[in-house]
């Protein structure tokens, strides 16, 4: 099926809105340390760009999680396909994703690192889609509230493909 993309935020407002929010992380850690965890592929654009713009010292550690069988369909049954490095024990913890629809993902992610006593854990997302909610996520940064589209760029993929995209765009199906 032919597909294209059409603009819904521009590279201009993704990045400012991005230093936006590394500035007010700054300041609500200020003093402390922080410990990113990017889940992976789609929150890695997004926190690579979020970092630049955080002053307190940071470290970052990397998660791969994937929804058990139809990729469409979330089952809310979540499996790890690759584990932190190391462990968040009485550290800040702060989760960066690239977007909330269902919520089931993080819903189970953030339960799983809660057991594992970080000091405090907070949750970042670059887009979240609120109409789709069917488990409730407590977001503490979001970016960009956006309608329920299906959208690519600054790491969001169709099929594997425009990660790359500098931009947040719809897929348009024809
Ligand atoms: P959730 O568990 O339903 O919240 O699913 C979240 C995951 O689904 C995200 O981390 C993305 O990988 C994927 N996803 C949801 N909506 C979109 C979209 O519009 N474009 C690309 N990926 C999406
Ligand atoms: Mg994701």
């Amino acid at each position: 099926m032919a597909e294209r993309v059409e603009v819904l935020i521009p590279e201009e407002e993704v990045n400012r809105r991005i230093h936006e929010i590394g500035e007010q992380i700054s300041k609500d850690y200020a003093g402390r340390e922080l410990h990113l965890i990017c889940t992976l592929k789609g929150g890695v654009f997004f926190m690579c760009e979020l970092a630049k713009h955080i002053t307190v010292p940071l470290t970052m550690d990397f998660m791969c999680v994937s929804s058990y069988g139809d990729t469409t369909k979330s089952s809310g049954v979540v499996k790890i396909t690759k584990d932190l490095d190391e462990p968040i024990m009485s550290r800040d913890v702060l989760v960066v994703e690239d977007i909330i629809d269902s919520g089931n993902t993080l819903s189970y992610m953030i339960e799983m690192l809660q057991e594992r006593k970080p000091a405090s854990l907070k949750l970042c997302t670059l887009l979240d889609k609120p109409e789709r909610r069917r488990k409730p996520v407590n977001v503490d940064y979001t970016g960009f509230e956006i309608p329920d589209e299906f959208v690519v760029g600054y790491g969001l993929d169709y099929a594997q493909r425009y990660r790359n995209l500098p931009y947040v765009g719809i897929v348009k199906f024809e």
